[in-house]
C-alpha cells in the first residue's frame, strides 16, 4: 500500500527520504528479519549499515553528528523501517531516545560532548529510567546518586534497558533522595565503560527479540559532576519532555507494524480461496480489511499530526499519549486480525503475521503502557488550563 501520508503534500525531498527508508527496510532488513527473531541476536552489520545511510540518530543535530530530521520528517522514515523490522527499528530508535534528554536538558557544551561521539561513530546508546521496581511510576526510582567532591557516584540497578548491552554511553536517571521522588531525581550520562557496571543478559523476549534489552547493575560508578544533565532535581522533568518528543516515533512503530500486518492480510485475502473463491469476496474478511486500513490511517494522523506541534515548538503531551495509545492498541488488533485472515497458517512461522503479532504487543508496553497513557491524556483534558 503507498503510505496515505501523500495525502500531507510531502515535498520531494520528504517522499525521497521516506523511499529511501523503505528500499533499506524492504531490501536489507525484511529479508534478515525471521533469521533476527529466531536468534534473538543484535542485528549488527544492518544498523551499521543505517547508520551510513543517516537512518539512525535521526533527529540529533547535524552539527552533532545526527541526520537533523523533525520529528514528522523522522516519523515517515520510521514507519518504513518498522514494516521491515520492528526490532531493528526499536534499536534505531532508542538510541534517540537515549539522546534527546542531552538535547532537552544539556547545555550545547554538553551537546557537542555526548551526542556527537556516539551519532559520529555509530555506537548504541539507551535511555535508563526504569527499575525493577519502577516502571510506571517514574518517580519512584531507586538508584541513588550522591556528589563526592567533583564526581557523582551511582548505585542501583536499571531493567529493561534497550540497547543496554550494546551501548557506549547510557543516560541514566537516579535519586539524590527517594522520599523527594520527582523533585529529587537527576539525569546523567554514565560512558558504559564506567568502572562498577555489570550488564544482565539479553532477556528472551516474546517479540521484537534482536532488540538488545538487558539490566543493568550500578555499583558505585563513579562519573564526572559535569555529566549532570540539567540541575539536581530536574532529571524527572528532564524526562518527561523527553518521552513527549520520543512517544511520536514511537507510535509510528506501531504504525509500520500494523501497516505490515495489513499489507500481507490484504495480499493473502485475495490468492487464498475457499468455497471456490477468494477470501477477499467474503463481506466478513472485507470488514476486517476495511477497519485495519482506516484505523491505520487515524493511527498515521493522529502521529504525524502530534510530531508537527512538537516540531512547532509547542507543548503536546496530551497528542503524543494519545498517538502512542491509539497507535499502540491499534496495532496489536491489526495484527490479531491479520492473523486471523490468515487462519491456522497466521498461527506459523512460515508467514509474517505471527511475528508481527507478537512484535506488536510490546508497543503496548514500553514508552509508558497504554494505562500509562490513558492516565496522562485524563490528566491533560481534566486539568485546568
Ligand atoms: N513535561 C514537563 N513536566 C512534566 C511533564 C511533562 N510531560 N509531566 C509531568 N511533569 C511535571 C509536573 O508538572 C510536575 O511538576 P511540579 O512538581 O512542578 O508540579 C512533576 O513533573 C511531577 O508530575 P506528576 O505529578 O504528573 O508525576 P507522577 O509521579 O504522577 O507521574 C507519570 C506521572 C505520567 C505517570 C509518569 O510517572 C510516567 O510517565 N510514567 C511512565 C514512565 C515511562 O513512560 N517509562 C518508559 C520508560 S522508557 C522505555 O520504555 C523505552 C525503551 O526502552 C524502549
Amino acid at each position: 500500500m503507498a503510505a496515505k501520508s501523500e495525502d500531507f503534500g510531502l515535498s520531494d525531498e520528504q517522499r525521497a527520504l521516506r523511499d529511501e527508508a523503505r528500499r533499506f527496510a524492504q531490501e536489507e532488513i525484511v529479508p534478515v528479519a525471521a533469521k533476527f527473531d529466531e536468534s534473538g541476536d543484535f542485528p549488527v552489520a544492518l544498523i551499521k549499515k543505517a547508520h551510513s545511510l543517516g537512518l539512525v540518530n535521526l533527529v540529533q543535530p547535524v552539527e552533532c553528528g545526527g541526520t537533523g530530521l523533525s520529528l514528522f520528517d523522522a516519523c515517515l522514515v520510521i514507519e518504513e523501517l518498522a514494516a521491515g523490522c520492528a526490532g531493528v527499528t526499536t534499536s534505531i530508535v532508542a538510541n534517540d531516545l537515549a539522546l534527546l534528554p542531552i538535547r532537552v536538558g544539556g547545555t550545547k557544551a554538553q551537546q557537542e560532548k555526548f551526542i556527537k561521539p556516539v551519532a559520529e561513530s555509530g555506537a548504541m546508546a539507551s535511555f535508563c529510567l526504569t527499575e525493577p521496581g519502577a516502571g510506571s511510576d517514574a518517580a519512584g526510582i531507586s538508584t541513588s546518586v550522591r556528589r563526592d567532591g567533583d564526581s557523582y557516584v551511582l548505585n542501583g540497578a536499571k531493567q529493561w534497558i534497550t540497547n543496554g548491552g550494546v551501548a557506549s554511553q547510557y543516560t541514566v536517571f537516579a535519586t539524590l533522595d527517594k522520599a523527594k521522588r520527582h523533585k529529587g531525581m537527576c539525569c546523567l550520562v554514565v560512558p558504559a565503560s564506567a568502572a562498577g557496571i555489570k550488564k544482565g543478559h539479553h532477556e528472551n523476549k516474546l517479540g521484537q527479540r534482536c532488540s538488545n534489552t538487558v539490566a543493568l547493575n550500578f555499583d558505585n560508578v563513579r562519573v564526572p559532576a559535569e555529566n549532570l544533565i540539567g540541575a539536581e532535581g530536574e532529571g524527572f522533568k528532564v524526562a518527561m519532555k523527553t518521552l513527549d518528543l520520543s512517544r511520536p516515533m514511537t507510535a509510528i512503530i506501531a504504525v509500520g507494524i500494523a501497516r505490515a500486518a495489513y499489507e500481507h492480510a490484504l495480499r493473502y485475502a485475495q490468492e487464498r480461496k475457499q468455497f471456490s473463491q477468494a477470501i477477499a469476496s467474503f463481506q466478513a474478511i472485507q470488514f476486517m480489511l476495511a477497519d485495519m486500513i482506516t484505523d491505520i490511517e487515524a493511527g498515521r494522523l493522529l502521529t504525524l499530526r502530534s510530531a508537527s506541534l512538537l516540531d512547532a515548538g509547542r507543548s503536546a503531551s496530551l497528542e503524543s499519549s494519545m498517538a502512542k495509545r491509539f497507535s499502540a492498541d491499534m496495532a496489536m488488533d491489526v495484527c490479531v486480525n491479520a492473523v486471523q485472515v490468515f487462519g491456522g497458517y497466521g498461527y506459523t512461522k512460515e508467514y509474517p503475521v505471527e511475528k508481527l503479532m507478537r512484535d506488536a504487543k510490546l508497543m503496548q508496553i514500553y514508552e509508558g503502557t497504554s494505562q500509562i497513557q490513558r492516565l496522562v491524556i485524563a490528566r491533560e483534558i481534566l486539568s485546568p488550563s
